[in-house]
């Protein structure tokens, strides 16, 4: 029997289906894929929502730490992030579906992802992120790079671009994205330098990475 909830549960089905064959192609074909409004609506509506509600001390400024590092990272970016875990009911439809597109671009594209981790991140007002590879040639870590955003009624002249560099010449912008509301990228991690350009308004958006399974014989690499 068709109960309305399961029309809508194949929707959904169907809407990521063309969404994750759409976002394949590109990565196939360019190394990378900028989908405006495609984050299903049940999760940028819940994402948007549950950041509403979310304290501010959740966010940690991620050019602070403990390590030698710290200085250097407040040039380089000066947002603050909270890890997503599964703790929350959006969390974990947020952490399915990433997984749901992990199983589609493996079964595709033989990237053999493993495991992923995200962050919310807040970009103040004049806040931003220079120029940087998500990770480094030969250390088999981070593959793909996947953004989503959630700003509602961004306007162009509010700034906050992601851009994104040819991987030969960091001269050269290929791309770059407004970071509107269910806006996704993503990108090869290792080929694509980018930048986050500062606005003048909030931005938010969860920035997240697929990992290879770099486990060894004596040290296992636990999926987060
Ligand atoms: C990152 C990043 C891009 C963005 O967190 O590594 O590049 O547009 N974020 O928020
Ligand atoms: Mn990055």
């Amino acid at each position: 029997m068709f109960t309305s909830h399961a029309v809508e549960l194949s929707e959904v089905a169907l809407v990521n289906e063309s969404l994750f064959n759409n976002l394949a192609d590109d990565i196939y074909s360019k190394g990378y894929s900028v989908l405006p409004n495609a984050l299903p609506s049940y999760l940028a509506d819940g994402l948007y929502q549950y950041l509403q509600v979310m304290p501010e001390q959740k966010f940690d400024s991620a050019g602070t730490g403990r390590d030698d590092l710290h200085i250097v990272n407040q040039f380089v970016r000066t947002d603050e992030i909270c890890w997503i875990n599964g703790d929350t009911e959006i969390g974990t439809a947020w952490l399915k579906w990433t997984y749901e597109l992990q199983q589609y671009l493996n079964r595709r594209l033989f990237l053999g992802l493993f495991s992923f981790e995200s962050h919310f991140a807040h970009y103040a007002p004049g806040d931003f992120y220079k120029t940087h590879l998500d990770a480094f040639k030969g250390e088999a870590n981070r593959v793909l790079s996947v953004v989503v955003y959630l700003n509602p009624q961004w306007n162009l002249d509010d700034g906050g671009e992601l851009v994104i560099y040819l991987p030969s010449d960091t001269d050269v912008a290929q791309v770059k994205v407004t970071p509107s509301f269910a806006t996704i990228v993503a990108f090869l991690s290792e080929d694509f330098p980018h930048e986050v350009l500062p606005a003048t308004r909030d931005r938010y958006s969860i920035a997240g990475w697929y990992r290879l399974n770099t486990s060894q014989k004596d040290r296992v690499d636990p999926p987060k």
